[in-house]
């Protein structure tokens, strides 16, 4: 398995946030997490990149990612792209795509990998030396996933890439993120718009205060009449 998560728990002080989450993601797969503000969706994106502490099983190709730090998590492949971006708003867009290489020592590869950003969003191959806090927020959230797969990823991790964009480049970027599965890239991706996640994702889990409430493939949970009415609102 790419990722195995058993029972995993992250508590912020006395405050619970993930409460013995069981999760996996296969080699290549989609896996959209889905759940309404404060479920828990960003704390567990954070437990698996190491950015938050955690207590439990937490597994990539079978080997504990406890105990190791941020960077060496990115080092065996997992990247993360956080929510609200977290760009250098004051550097180009080449610069903060560049960024997410800062490990890489393979500058050939590195090179190709940077075409291969600009094939999935050519809109920021023109606007290669223009400063990030001038791209609209679409924009803006291209060069947030594009800097996360210049660190090679096995496993990408999405935080709400959709939030605050504008239907038509939502679409795009939706599109992009699916190419980039098809290009050998597993995904896990959080999402509160239900319908475009399970348009796009292979299986889905639904986070409620900390909890899997549902989880099963995009198909049946399409019909499930509790997804139905929280999240698909018919
Ligand atoms: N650094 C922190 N310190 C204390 N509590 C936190 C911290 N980060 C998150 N929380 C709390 O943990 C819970 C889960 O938050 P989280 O950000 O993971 O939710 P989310 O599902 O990503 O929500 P949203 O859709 O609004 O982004 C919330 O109750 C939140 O207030
Ligand atoms: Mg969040």
């Amino acid at each position: 398995m790419l990722l195995e998560l058993r029972e995993l728990s992250v508590s912020y002080g006395k405050a619970v946030a993930l409460a013995n989450i069981s999760l996996h993601v296969a080699e290549g797969e989609f896996v959209a997490v889905l759940g309404p503000n404060g479920a828990g969706k960003s704390t567990l994106l954070k437990a698996i990149s190491r950015s938050e502490a955690s207590t439990g099983a937490l597994e990539f190709r079978g080997e504990s990612l406890q105990g190791h730090p941020a960077h060496a998590v990115v080092g065996k492949g997992i990247c993360h792209c956080p929510e609200g971006r977290r760009l250098f708003p004051e550097l180009t867009v080449l610069k903060n795509l560049m960024l997410g290489a800062y490990l890489r020592r393979d500058a050939s590869a590195v090179a190709a990998d940077l075409k291969v950003v600009y094939s999935l969003f050519p809109i920021l191959e023109e606007r290669g030396p223009q400063i990030v806090s001038t791209l609209s927020g679409g924009q803006q959230q291209m060069v947030a996933i594009g800097r996360a797969l210049m660190g090679k990823p096995a496993l990408l991790l999405l935080d709400e890439p959709s939030v605050g964009i504008a239907h038509r480049l939502k679409i795009e970027i939706f599109d992009a993120i699916k190419r980039i599965q098809q290009s050998g890239c597993a995904i896990l991706m959080a999402e509160q718009d239900a319908q475009s996640a399970l348009r796009v994702a292979d299986r889905v889990y639904v986070l409620e205060n900390g909890h899997v409430a549902r989880s099963g493939s995009s198909d049946t949970l399409r019909d499930d009449d509790h997804i139905r009415r929280i999240y698909l609102g018919v």
